[in-house]
């Protein structure tokens, strides 16, 4: 097989304007790929720097709520109409309420809920219905967690990074969603996968303090390398490749 690229390859990423979803941005563009950043806001102006970066490729930001469902089938509409299609999606945005089930709030509950699984679910179903089907081809790829796994980190009081049980569990959501449209489009030319984070440094991640010591790699992730994983699963090298969890933790979680 041919070493790949992503030119002439459309790519919408969520949650792009900073950390792991501008790594993915990136990645795919030094590929080749024209890329729709959305995040609530930094959306335009990280569209605008890869523009300066890569001025033969195309880029556009959209500034909207993943939660919202009516804007995202708006933006994807636009995004098809722009650049043609969708080829790849990737669903990236997130939050995490770090609290325990004693003190979170139901309004704290529901924003993890609906923005990483509801969002995920959003977009999956703009861009499948109508446009990855219309093609017959599309790779989606959905950032779930190690926390969707194993439940995540657990400290007791203040020392440690915690995980919380709403991010846990639309997490887990994530990984059954991507299984499911897995074998629901996988004969329509449609794939589906996820990766799962262990500890990244970012925004998400500052002022935590991860005891990593239980990793075969023994410290944080980058955002880049979250990346690469996207960039293989979003490649025609790829393209026996679905339903799977990839795990990108430094050898936290083994099975
Ligand atoms: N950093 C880690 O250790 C880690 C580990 C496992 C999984 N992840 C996952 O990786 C993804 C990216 O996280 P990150 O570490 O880069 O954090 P981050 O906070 O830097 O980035 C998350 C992005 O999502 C955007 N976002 C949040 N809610 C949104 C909404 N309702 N609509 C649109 N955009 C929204 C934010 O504005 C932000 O730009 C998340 O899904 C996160 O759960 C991160």
């Amino acid at each position: 097989m041919e070493p790949y690229l992503l030119a002439n390859t459309s790519v919408l990423v969520t949650g792009a304007a900073q950390g792991i979803g501008l790594a993915i941005a990136s990645a795919l563009a030094v590929r080749g790929a024209s890329v729709g950043i959305v995040d609530l806001k930094g959306a335009e102006a990280a569209a605008e720097s890869l523009t300066a970066q890569f001025p033969n490729q195309s880029f556009a930001g959209y500034e909207l709520d993943v939660r919202d469902a009516e804007a995202v089938t708006g933006a994807v509409a636009s995004f098809v109409a722009e650049f043609g299609s969708i080829d790849v999606l990737v669903n990236n945005a997130g939050t995490a309420a770090r609290i325990g089930i004693d003190e979170i709030t139901a309004g704290q509950w529901q924003r993890d809920l609906d923005t990483n699984l509801g969002g995920t679910f959003n977009f999956i179903k703009a861009a499948v219905h109508p446009h990855m089907l219309d093609a017959q081809a599309g790779a989606i790829i959905n950032i779930s967690s190690i926390s969707g796994i194993n439940g995540g980190a657990v400290s007791e009081g203040d020392a440690g990074a915690r995980s919380g049980p709403a991010y846990a569990a639309s997490k887990g959501g994530i990984i059954a969603l991507t299984k499911w449209v897995a074998k629901e489009y996988g004969r329509r030319g449609i794939r589906c996968n996820s990766v799962a984070p262990g500890p990244v440094e970012s925004a998400l991640t500052v002022g935590q303090s991860y005891d990593t010591s239980g990793q075969a790699i023994d410290r944080m992730g980058t955002p880049s390398e979250i990346a690469e994983a996207v960039a293989y699963l979003a490649s025609p090298g790829a393209s026996f490749t679905t339903g799977q969890i990839l795990r990108i933790d430094g050898g936290a979680v083994m099975s």
